[in-house]
């Protein structure tokens, strides 16, 4: 039972990621209700059990079959591409036709498009843009939401204190800053450090994508309410996704607290901690 488990899974592994390669980034399907009957005597027990012991062809023949019932559900026709919006309710196809040998985008050439960037107001306060920064093969990507004063100055994402803070949480997972790539939804510092609104965020969005896109990371963990709700375009709020894995384009988001909250109340480090340790595990299974 255990080596057909593996079999079944590494088949799954190898459609799925056949399907990743198509450039499907999101897969839901659709689950079937099953009523998994009571057994109540033992004379029941028996239908549930093979009466028969089979050969080793026809478990073969039973285990590409279910491996075929599987791979029919994947197939693209079945399944829902993309994110979805979630005030519309309906998949919304990005990059769905996009398949990474496909894609001509890299880190220049957003660089280039972003150039003097006057799309949004925010441009008018800043003192340099602060582009996202570290391994371009990085597996682990942090967004945060925009610079602060210390970013703005340095032109450096993340460095002020709750930057140095975010290296230590990179850190205790055994990584080195270097090593991940970190970025923000908005690349100018808001005023006074408000929010973005949603119209600046919807502008600059878009580069993180591209680079989210050009790097294709392992996991992405989202620090904060806004780069959570802005990145999966929802407005669930923090507390509420917090520590559970989101979907961003068939790519795993771990919405946690931003270190700024957290220099703010130390408590909180805790169910970071709880957080990236998950990250932690799952880039693990990667390896
Ligand atoms: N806070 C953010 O969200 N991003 C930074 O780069 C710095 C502070």
């Amino acid at each position: 039972m255990k080596e057909e488990l593996k079999e079944l899974i590494s088949g799954l592994r190898a459609n799925l990621s056949y399907l990743r390669d198509l450039g499907v980034r999101d897969l839901w399907i659709e689950k079937q209700e099953q009523t998994v009957p009571e057994i109540k005597s033992s004379e029941e027990a028996k239908v549930f059990k093979p009466s028969i012991s089979l050969s080793s062809q026809e478990k073969q023949a039973e285990r590409n079959e279910r491996l075929a019932n599987i791979i029919e559900k994947l197939r693209p026709s079945k399944l829902n591409i993309g994110n979805l919006d979630s005030s519309e309710k309906k998949p919304v196809l990005l990059f769905d036709t996009i398949t990474p040998a496909e894609n001509q985008d890299n880190l220049e050439k957003i660089r280039a498009d972003i150039g003097d960037c006057h799309r949004c107001p925010l441009y008018k306060h800043r003192t340099q843009i602060v582009h996202s920064k570290g391994n371009p093969n990085a597996k682990l990507m942090f967004i945060g939401e925009a610079p602060g004063a210390d970013e703005d100055i340095r032109g450096e994402p993340f460095v002020g204190r709750a930057g140095q803070l975010l290296t230590k949480i990179i850190e205790a997972i055994e990584l080195k800053r270097e090593e991940v790539f970190i970025g923000n939804i908005n690349r100018c510092r808001p005023p006074g450090n408000r929010q973005p609104t949603p119209e600046e965020a919807k502008v600059c969005r878009e580069f993180i994508i591209r680079e989210i896109f050009v790097i294709r990371p392992v996991c992405i963990v989202t620090l904060g309410s806004t780069a959570c709700q802005y990145l999966l375009n929802t407005k669930v709020s923090i507390t509420k996704i917090r520590g559970q894995f989101q979907d961003f384009q068939g790519i795993k988001v771990m919405p946690t607290f931003h270190p700024a909250y957290l220099l703010r109340d130390p408590s909180k480090k805790r169910d970071v901690w709880e957080d990236m340790k998950k990250v932690r595990d799952y880039l693990k299974s990667f390896q």
